[in-house]
């Protein structure tokens, strides 16, 4: 099992981004396979705002959150406490190395999760492991190779490049969308059981825009991946305040157009 550090960590801007997600925006590709009474693994499930709302589509059946650090799970027991959610339970684990018996979920889920991985192959194998025959895995990631905007900000390049730079050193991929088919096939799954999709985050109205370059302009200055950075002397401070500044005047920019695409998978398994 490899671990590798995760490069976002649990910064508030990170937490900012992170709690905008929800089933719709981040999960719509498995939305039609869920029904009342299944049993979901939530792997990776971080600020908790998709893992509630699929708890509460599946109920009474039972949502399991599974965080690889009792901070990170604390954030998402919270979420879910404040919204009532009564069946959910929590665990502690490591995605690479789940602490549940073969066949005791019906969806298995990891959103945004494989890109931080030093084996995504690996978890992907895990997931179907603990997923009931005839269960579903589903995955979601980002694709940052392919995020592209308008208008040009030559910082913005230097971002990703920087960004990518830092996930890599951690051992992980960051430019996991295009390549979750690719993972799932290493895995052992049927290719006549998997649905490869694809959606995107589109930021290009005012709101989208200040969230996304706020959080972004915040996030360069102040987090996990911000130390990282200089710590690697891959940048100095000035240099994130460069990044900083061109994110909020991205952002401040009437025409400003973000596009993320993500890659998803749903498996059937055997
Ligand atoms: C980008 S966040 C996604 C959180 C949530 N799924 C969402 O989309 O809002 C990735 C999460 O995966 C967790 N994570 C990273 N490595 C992990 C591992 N090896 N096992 C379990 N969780 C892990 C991180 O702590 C983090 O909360």
């Amino acid at each position: 099992m490899s671990t590798v550090r995760y490069t976002h960590g649990h910064h508030e801007s990170v937490l900012r981004s992170h709690r905008t997600r929800t089933a719709e925006n981040s999960a719509g590709y498995l939305l039609h396979h869920l029904r009342s009474g299944l049993d979901v693994l939530d792997v990776g499930s971080g600020p908790g705002t998709i893992t509630a709302e699929l708890a509460e589509l599946v109920a009474p059946g039972t949502m399991t959150a599974v965080e690889n650090t009792d901070a990170a799970l604390d954030l998402t027991r919270a979420e879910l406490t404040a919204r009532g959610i009564g069946n959910a339970s929590f665990a502690v684990a490591d995605v690479q190395a789940l602490s549940f018996d073969d066949d005791t979920f019906d969806v298995v889920h990891a959103h945004q999760v494989l890109q931080h991985l030093g084996d995504p192959v690996g978890a992907l194998r895990e997931m179907g492991r603990v997923c009931r025959p005839g269960g579903i895995v589903a995955v979601r990631d980002a694709d940052y190779r392919a995020f592209s905007w308008f208008p040009e900000v030559p910082e913005l390049d230097e971002w990703l490049a920087l960004y990518r730079a830092v996930a890599r050193s951690n051992g992980a991929e960051p430019d996991a969308g295009r390549r979750l088919l690719s993972w799932a096939l290493a895995a052992g799954f049927d290719p006549g059981q998997i649905e490869p999709t694809a959606s995107v985050w589109l930021y290009a109205d005012p709101a989208g825009r200040a969230d996304w370059g706020g959080m972004w302009a915040d996030r360069v200055l102040a987090s996990s991946f911000a130390d990282q950075a200089v710590a690697s002397g891959r940048a100095g401070r000035d240099d994130l305040q460069r990044i900083s500044d061109a994110w909020r005047r991205w952002a401040a920019a009437p025409d400003g157009w973000l596009l993320v695409p993500h890659g998803e998978l749903v498996i059937r398994v055997a």
